[in-house]
Parts: structure tokens; C-alpha cells; sequence
């Protein structure tokens, strides 16, 4: 049950005593400089215009000073109130903190979010657990995890052995991040990850949509995250959701390699520039002779298993409509999520309109542009000179596991030609 949504917190009203003070005295000096230069112009006709003029000018230079100073001492005062509203809706009783209190504290820009998450108790208890791991700029790094990705039944992953989530796990902690949060699916992987030590995980059971019964079981989980997505963005936190399959290797923060400055920015399954940020084509009908050219735009899907969140109305208005495409009807999560961000509004179907960043293409790696189209850069690993990826995604091949330890043993353990023997497809 969704509750009434909490007010934003208003903003005081201007309290400008120290700015109206300053006005005043802005404007007594003003009438001082008009009046000595009215007295200049008594005495000593129009010579003295010029030093008339200049007065004036210094003057008004001087009001708009000290207005300036004075508005920023009541921007000041006006963020320290919001800030002291913020952490006052965080204590009280009904402690759900709107996206627009986050979002309005500089957390974020744009439209927000009003409404409040749904006052379930597995809520309450994510929420709890979001507080306590999310950065200061309230974000956080959020995976999926059940046993399939411990692999520890062959049968049920097809990755040919290998326990994905401890090789993510031994990624995020060599990074020392704190904000990682995973979310356990049953009691073998939430044993996995008290044993693990240092992780910050949360069993939950979430049910599976009904429309999704019969589909694979990754595909199933996939579908589960985006309704809790949704959840965390109204609590007024921000999301990078991945995958288990990815290796992070630059020694700074992930989230230091972030922009910020769209709704949603998500890696990609592009395996070139172009396939990534978008280019134009054309089409050419020789027939059609004055009006033979035409021009498209054309880019590759957006890949969830690495894509970032922010707590706006747009990005929670999208998880919503994904989740409920994903209730409705069986279907894949990738493709469901990719046509709900980009096909345009027309007629009577309207899109989501939500605003887009791609990540770089050549730094959050896919497998295929690392392992494939890409491959001369990276490869031999001995000689080549490529950056230092943020991290690779083994997206594109079903020996995941087996890439996932040759990228770490190459840029971790410094065995450079470690990935060398594995071909260039699976
Ligand atoms: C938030 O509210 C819930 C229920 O009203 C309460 O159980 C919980 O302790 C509160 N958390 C904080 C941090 O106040
Ligand atoms: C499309 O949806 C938005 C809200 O997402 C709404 O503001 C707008 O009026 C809708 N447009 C039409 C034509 O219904």
C-alpha cells in the first residue's frame, strides 16, 4: 500500500535582516556620492563630470558587493534549514525521506520525486540497511545474487563452473568499497556472504512475476530488480545496479567515473564508438532521384548489469513501466528495459522520455569490445597499451567465470599475457 506522499520540506521564508541592513546602507551611500557630486558639479561646473560619473559607478559597485554578500549569507542559512529539515523527516516516526528532500539538499537535479516508497517491512528493512551503506552523496552499488552464481550446482549454471560471486566480491573489496550492497536470494548465497566477511548483504524473498515463471533463471532474477529499484529511488537514493559478472579493476571509486547528469546512465552492449554513442546513417534511393537521401539515427541497447540511477521522477516513472511490462507479459528484461528508453512517443503510445547517458564504451568494457572488436588494443597483453579499464563485463560469453579470472589475473596479478590463450569468442 502506498501511503499519502511526505510534503518536500518548504523553504523558510528569506530571513534577510543582515541583507536589508546592508540595502539600506548601500543606499545611504549611494545618496552620499550623488549628493557630493551634485555639490562637484556646483562648484566646478562640467570638468568634474567624469569624477561624477566614476563615483557613480564605484558606488553601484560597491551596493552590488555587499547585495552579493548578502545573498550568500541567506543561501547559507536557507541550506542549513533544508538540511536540518532532511535529517529531521529521517528521525521522525514515518522516517521515509522523499526523493525531493534528498534531491533538493544538492544531491541531484532536475525533477524529483514526491512520492513516498511503499511502507512494506521488507522495505522498512532495506531502507535501514541503504542508510547505513550508501555514500555521502547517497549511492550505492547494487547486485542480485542466488545460489546459480556460486555455481555450486553445475547443472544449473552454464557457465562451465565457477563462482562468480566470489570473484565479484574479491573485486569490490580489493576497492574497498562500502557501498556495495547485495541482495541474497535464498540462505545458501546470504550464508556465502556473512562468510565472505566484509559484505553488506540482505536475504530477501522476492517474488518472482507470475508472467515469468517459465523463464530462465537469470532472466528471472533480472526481472525482480526492477520493482525494487524503484523502492530505493523514492527513498531518494541513487543506484548502480550490476551484474555479478563483471570485474572492477581501476583502483579509484567507480563512482568517481560517473557524470551525474542524466536520469538514467547505463553501460552499453556497443562494441565500438559509434555502435555506443550513437551515429547517423543513411539510406540512398537512386530511384527517388531529387529526394534520394534520407537520414536515421542509429545505437546500440543499453546493457542493465551496469547502469546508474538517479532518484528522479523520470527514472522511477521508467522501472515502473518496465516492471509492469514484466508482470504483464513474459519477456526479456534487456529488451523490455531497452524500448521503454528509447522508442519515441507517438500517437497514443507515450514514451517514458527519460534522459540518457551512455558510459564510455572503452571503459566500462563489455567482453566483446575487450575479447573481439576491440582486440588489437588489448591484445597482446604484453604489449598493449590500452587505459585501464573501470571494469570488464563478460556479457558476451558463456565461460564467464574463466574471463573474469584471466582480467584479474592480468590486471591485479600483473600476469599480463594471462588472457592471450582465450579465443576471441566463446
Ligand atoms: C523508521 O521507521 C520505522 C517504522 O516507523 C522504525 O521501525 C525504524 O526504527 C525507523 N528508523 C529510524 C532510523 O528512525
Ligand atoms: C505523457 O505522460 C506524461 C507523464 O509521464 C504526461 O505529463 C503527459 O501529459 C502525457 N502525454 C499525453 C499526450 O498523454
Amino acid at each position: 500500500m502506498v501511503r499519502a506522499a511526505i510534503e518536500p520540506p518548504r523553504a523558510p521564508p528569506l530571513p534577510a535582516p543582515a541583507g536589508r541592513r546592508r540595502q539600506w546602507l548601500a543606499g545611504l551611500i549611494g545618496l552620499l556620492a550623488g549628493f557630493s557630486c551634485s555639490a562637484c558639479l556646483l562648484f566646478s561646473g562640467n570638468g568634474l563630470g567624469a569624477t561624477q560619473e566614476l563615483r557613480k559607478v564605484a558606488a553601484r559597485a560597491n551596493k552590488a558587493e555587499s547585495d552579493l554578500i548578502a545573498l550568500r549569507q541567506s543561501m547559507e542559512t536557507l541550506r542549513n534549514a533544508l538540511h536540518a529539515r532532511i535529517q529531521e523527516c529521517d528521525l521522525r516516526g514515518d522516517n521515509r525521506t522523499t526523493a525531493s528532500a534528498a534531491s533538493a539538499a544538492g544531491r541531484g537535479v532536475g525533477e524529483v520525486a514526491t512520492h513516498a516508497w511503499d511502507d512494506t517491512p521488507e522495505n522498512f528493512r532495506i531502507h535501514e540497511m541503504i542508510q547505513k551503506v550508501a555514500n555521502p552523496r547517497r549511492e550505492i552499488m547494487l547486485a542480485l545474487a542466488n545460489d546459480v552464481m556460486m555455481c555450486s550446482n553445475r547443472k544449473t549454471c552454464w557457465w562451465n563452473g565457477g563462482n562468480v560471486l566470489k570473484t565479484f566480491l574479491e573485486g569490490t573489496s580489493r576497492l574497498k568499497m562500502s557501498n556495495v550492497l547485495i541482495i541474497t536470494l535464498d540462505d545458501e548465497t546470504e550464508k556465502f556472504c556473512q562468510k565472505f566477511g566484509g559484505v553488506n548483504s540482505l536475504r530477501l524473498e522476492l517474488p518472482v512475476p507470475k508472467a515469468q515463471h517459465n523463464s530462465r533463471g537469470a532472466n528471472m532474477i533480472s526481472t525482480l530488480k526492477y520493482g525494487l529499484l524503484k523502492q530505493i529511488l523514492l527513498m531518494g537514493f541513487a543506484c548502480l545496479v550490476v551484474d555479478l559478472d563483471l570485474v572492477f579493476l581501476q583502483e579509484t571509486d567507480p563512482f568517481d567515473h560517473l557524470y551525474r547528469d542524466a536520469d538514467v546512465e547505463a553501460s552499453t552492449d556497443g562494441f565500438t564508438k559509434a555502435w555506443a554513442g550513437g551515429s547517423i546513417g543513411s539510406i540512398h534511393e537512386p530511384k527517388m532521384g531529387w529526394g534520394a537521401g534520407g537520414l536515421y539515427v542509429q545505437h546500440f541497447t543499453l546493457n542493465v548489469g551496469c547502469a546508474y540511477f538517479r532518484p528522479t521522477i523520470r527514472a522511477i516513472d521508467l522501472l515502473q513501466r518496465v516492471s509492469d511490462s514484466l508482470a504483464a507479459r513474459a519477456g526479456w528484461d534487456q529488451q523490455v528495459f531497452n524500448s521503454e528508453v528509447f522508442m519515441l512517443s507517438h500517437g497514443s503510445y507515450n514514451g517514458s522520455k527519460v534522459g540518457v547517458r551512455v558510459m564510455e564504451y572503452s571503459t566500462w568494457l563489455n567482453s566483446k569490445t575487450f575479447f573481439f572488436t576491440e582486440r588489437n588494443r588489448y591484445f597482446p597483453g604484453k604489449t598493449s597499451d590500452a587505459p585501464l579499464p573501470v571494469m570488464v563485463h563478460m556479457n558476451y560469453h558463456p565461460d564467464k567465470h574463466k574471463r573474469m579470472l584471466c582480467v584479474w589475473a592480468r590486471y591485479v596479478e600483473g600476469r599480463k599475457d594471462a588472457c592471450d590463450g582465450l579465443p576471441a569468442a566463446g
